[in-house]
């Protein structure tokens, strides 16, 4: 409903994006002359600015791929390119005698930022940095000192992040040597079919080494649904689209915690929430934190994968020690990750906590309460992928 509602704005935004872009091309074609220029332009932007809904309508195809593709590198580009050209016309409301000189260089300008920032964050989207935290529970965890935790989220495997990145993040997490893995939901993008090699991509996934194994949640994309610009089209139930999103983590040796509780090793609890969203959408009742932790001895660490981080003072009171979630993407781009990073520590008990929101395709956040005496420490690794331009 959103995106019908949302609709006429991209509409008009790309009308003036194309009104400004065409003004400037005509500046330049004047100088340099081609005239098929001008027509040339007016299909390559309005195909281009369409690919969301090409894409959308496409049966599954090489062509509806490609499509997708463009479409996701066109939602960055068109809104640095809207963005810089609102702030040229502003600034030329103070130039009071301009020329197509003027427009010419501007539109140069403009077009080579577009250009840096959509390489520079493409290449930055395939880069994997890893945060360390250490984070200390006041419980004693039965014959460990240390537990070392590797939390990964929003891998959103589909059409922009596949096999290689999968890879990438296997062998950090490998480098990590980690005692848990925890994969924090939207490890697909909606769409199963989008996922390329989801063979290779389950072997990649099964390479993971830990002493006590992986363990996912499902996250507010996990689910089979069609996906335009962002903005999901719902199903009423549980689609052959999540069987096989379900199908790939059990090839994968990655166990599904869907609202469970396990304990491991004897010594700590590890619990996986539904997704607020998915349950939702499909007509699931989620179970509240208290139940979900009910037959937990809260003597014992308890950690509590959610895919979306709230909830905080439910699971706290439920007895949780350790949230461990995704979703945010750090605010996605700059500067939607200002007020993502300014929300700084949330609180999960009354004592104090710690949380990190971090970026990109592949990231998490991360609760805890903060040391006192006689406690165990988990050291939590979180894998931070910027997003594409
Ligand atoms: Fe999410």
């Amino acid at each position: 409903m959103l995106a019908v509602i949302l609709a006429p704005f991209y509409l008009a935004l790309n009308y003036y994006l194309y009104k400004r872009s065409f003004s400037w091309l005509t500046v330049c074609i004047h100088i340099i002359h081609p005239d098929k220029i001008r027509f040339c332009y007016r299909i390559l932007y309005w195909i281009t600015g369409f690919s969301l809904l090409i894409a959308f309508v496409l049966p599954q195809s090489r062509l509806q791929r490609i499509f997708k593709i463009l479409s996701n590198y066109w939602i960055g580009i068109f809104f640095c390119a809207l963005f810089l050209a609102a702030a040229g016309d502003l600034i030329g409301l103070f130039i009071p005698k301009k020329d197509q000189s003027i427009l010419a260089a501007a539109g140069v300008m403009i077009l080579a930022a577009v250009l840096v920032f959509t390489v520079y964050g493409s290449i930055h989207a395939r880069h994997i940095d890893t945060t360390d935290y250490v984070v200390t529970v006041d419980k004693a965890c039965a014959g460990r000192k240390e537990l070392r935790v590797a939390l990964v989220a929003d891998l959103h495997l589909g059409y922009n992040s596949g096999l290689s990145q999968v890879k990438k993040i296997v062998k950090q997490i490998n480098q990590g040597k980690p005692d848990l893995v925890c994969i924090a939901g939207d490890i697909f993008d909606n769409e199963y079919r989008a996922v390329k090699d989801p063979e290779k991509i389950e072997k990649e996934l099964g390479k993971i080494q830990s002493t006590y194994g992986t363990y996912a949640c499902w996250g507010n994309h996990d689910i089979g649904e069609k996906i335009l610009g962002g903005f999901t089209f719902g199903t009423k139930k549980a689609s052959d689209n999540d069987r096989q999103m379900e199908e790939l983590l059990s090839r994968s040796g990655i166990r599904l915690l869907d609202d469970k509780t396990i304990l491991i090793d004897g010594a700590f609890y590890l619990a996986g929430r539904k997704d607020s969203s998915k349950a939702r959408k499909i007509g699931e009742l989620r179970r509240g934190a208290k139940d979900l932790l009910k037959d937990c001895d809260l003597t014992k660490p308890v950690i509590v994968m959610d895919h979306e981080p709230k909830e905080f003072k439910q699971l706290s009171e439920a007895g949780a020690d350790l949230d461990l979630s995704g979703h945010t993407h750090d605010g996605q781009i700059f500067p939607g990750n200002k007020p993502s990073r300014m929300a700084g520590p949330h609180t999960l008990t009354r004592r104090s906590s710690v949380h990190a929101a971090l970026a990109g395709l592949v990231d998490g956040s991360l609760t805890a309460d903060l040391p006192r005496e006689d406690s165990m420490c988990l050291q939590n690794n979180l894998w931070e992928v910027p997003p594409l331009v």
